[in-house]
């Protein structure tokens, strides 16, 4: 399979962890509940508490509110059922896939409102830190603002844009949008700087870390050129963190067309991680 050889290439030789084999060609499987171990779901729990336990005051509210409606504090849930609630809320469905999906699948499934979220779990051993997205972020991080109506376009947009990005080389330039708001995005509230990114809301550490003041890393606004030509780090916490006013800010700033975005961008050297640019605000000071 091409794209088992790619990836398994990317990450060193190391092989998927997930059943590709039984997927069908969308990279769709069944959840099989039932398969999952007792101790898979005491795991599940402690992983849910932990995070639960984090999250007051740091995750923003239209996050944590939808996250108690999903009553998934019990252990993994079945996508159907919150399928079902997500469906009605928004149009958005949950698919059960093996893991990582090649780039085409993925924005094809977010393009007609299909959350694709991995099946299996992580180890024990991986409590704190996991390299590959399993359930845990999968459905904890992600499924949640799924059900904000305008966060729910926004994703289905970027779909859209994913697909089109792709015919246009614009793929690398997208992806670094997707890393800053939907996996490691801040939004800004009456009451401070709330996190929105599910690779924050899905780790132990990094929940606490983007909001300390005084850390090495950056806290600006979101200006989605700047953020297209931004490179992003993927083993440690971030250095930079975009910030949003507003989810539907979010929303109409990235409804231009990005045509000329690419291509302006493609002759620039992108910027670091680390960087502070003329005219830009610290939004957490020291
Ligand atoms: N407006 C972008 C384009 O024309 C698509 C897009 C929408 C990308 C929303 C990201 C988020 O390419
Ligand atoms: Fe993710």
């Amino acid at each position: 399979e091409d794209f088992l050889a790619t990836v398994a290439e990317k990450s060193h030789g190391a092989a998927l962890r997930g059943d590709y084999a039984s997927a069908d060609a969308q990279y769709v499987v069944q959840q099989d509940w039932a398969a999952y171990t007792e101790e898979e779901h005491a795991l599940w729990r402690r992983l849910y508490q932990r995070q639960m336990a984090l999250l007051p005051g740091r995750a923003c509210n239209e996050f944590i509110e939808a996250l108690q409606g999903l009553n998934a504090a019990d252990g993994i849930p079945q996508f159907e059922a919150t399928s079902k609630k997500l469906e009605a809320a928004t149009g958005w469905t949950i698919v059960a896939v093996p893991g990582l999906i090649p780039e085409l699948t993925f924005f094809d499934h977010l393009a007609n409102r299909r959350f694709p979220v991995t099946v299996w779990l992580r180890k024990p051993e991986e409590f704190n830190y996991i390299v590959e997205p399993d359930v845990f972020h999968d459905f904890f991080g992600h499924v949640p603002l799924l059900f904000n109506p305008v966060f729910a376009d926004y994703m289905q947009r970027y779909g859209q844009g994913g697909l089109k990005a792709m015919q246009l080389g614009g793929l690398d330039q997208l992806a670094r949008l997707y890393w800053y708001t939907v996996e490691f995005g801040l939004i800004n509230t009456p009451e401070g700087l709330r996190i929105y990114g599910a690779g924050i809301l899905s780790s132990g550490g990094e929940v606490e870390y983007c909001l300390t003041p005084g850390t090495t890393s950056r806290h600006i606004h979101l200006d989605i050129k700047r953020c297209l030509n931004t490179l992003y780090k993927i083993d440690t916490y971030q250095e930079t963190y975009f910030v949003i006013n507003s989810f539907d800010e979010l929303f109409e700033g990235t409804a231009p067309d990005f045509t000329p975005y690419y291509e302006e961008l493609k002759s620039k050297t992108p910027y670091p991680a680390n960087s502070l640019l003329d005219g830009e605000t610290e939004l957490l000071p020291g």
